[in-house]
């Protein structure tokens, strides 16, 4: 069982952008995934043509797509063009679920009107009822990282009550393997509510490792994350492409 994530396309008029997504799929392709999930940041220009090119290459890959909103993204264009894949209904977060093979997908819509950073409060009863019956083994993803990543710009821009969703999965009576994010544009790992939590790179340009004030280049090509489930484990791989 193989879940690919893409995050921050930022699709936005350029070719520049589409070519960046187009060399990350064409890798993608040979490993034919069962499931492509998208944690957020899709398009930056507010533009139906730019979701509606990113969602084009998606779904050329034949495989369900299951994508999260960022802090730049347009519900009602998302809503509008990624609408067929999702039970979102007229209005409301963009959350969804969807049983892929063994494994259940759960995308959080923890972003906040007009704001960059995000915040779990909204979503926290949505998830008690999504995790509520015991069902196959659930991972979690969303746009903001609930956890510090250590860079300081982007910690202003978290996800906030990481406490609260925190709370909800250690409650679960799901079995939750752990949850992924974006919107850093760095691939990291770390560990929240106790379980393995993972941000995957950005299909556009990468951010600065940028660690107690100190600069480095910026050297990151465009990226991805595999989440491969076998034998009871799941294990996350980081593929960068040149
Ligand atoms: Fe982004």
């Amino acid at each position: 069982m193989i879940v690919a994530q893409l995050s921050d396309i930022h699709a936005n008029g350029s070719s520049e952008a589409l070519e960046r997504l187009d060399a990350v799929l064409a890798w993608l392709r040979p490993l034919a995934p069962d499931a492509i999930i998208v944690s957020g940041d899709i398009a930056e220009d507010g533009e139906a043509k730019s979701y509606a090119g990113v969602a084009e290459r998606l779904r050329a890959l034949k495989a369900p797509v299951q994508v999260v909103p960022g802090n730049v993204d347009d519900h009602a264009l998302l809503r509008r063009v990624f609408g067929a894949e999702h039970d979102w209904g007229d209005e409301g977060p963009l959350n969804s679920v969807r049983d892929a093979g063994p494994l259940r997908l759960i995308g959080l819509d923890v972003t906040v009107p007009g704001e960059h950073h995000g915040d779990a409060t909204p979503v926290l009863e949505w998830l008690e009822q999504q995790l509520l019956e015991d069902g196959p083994p659930a991972l979690l993803f969303q746009h903001q990282h609930p956890f510090g990543c250590g860079i300081g710009n982007k910690d202003r821009n978290m996800c906030r009550n990481g406490a609260g969703l925190a709370e909800v999965i250690g409650a679960a009576p799901t079995v939750v393997l752990g949850l992924t994010c974006g919107h850093v544009h760095r691939p990291l790992f770390t560990s929240f509510a106790g379980l393995p939590a993972t941000m995957a790179p950005s299909v556009a340009r990468s951010n600065k490792l940028r660690l107690d004030g100190k600069d480095t280049e910026r050297v990151d090509p465009p990226g991805l994350m595999i989440h491969h489930w076998e034998d009871g484990y799941l294990v996350s791989h980081v593929v960068m492409v040149s």
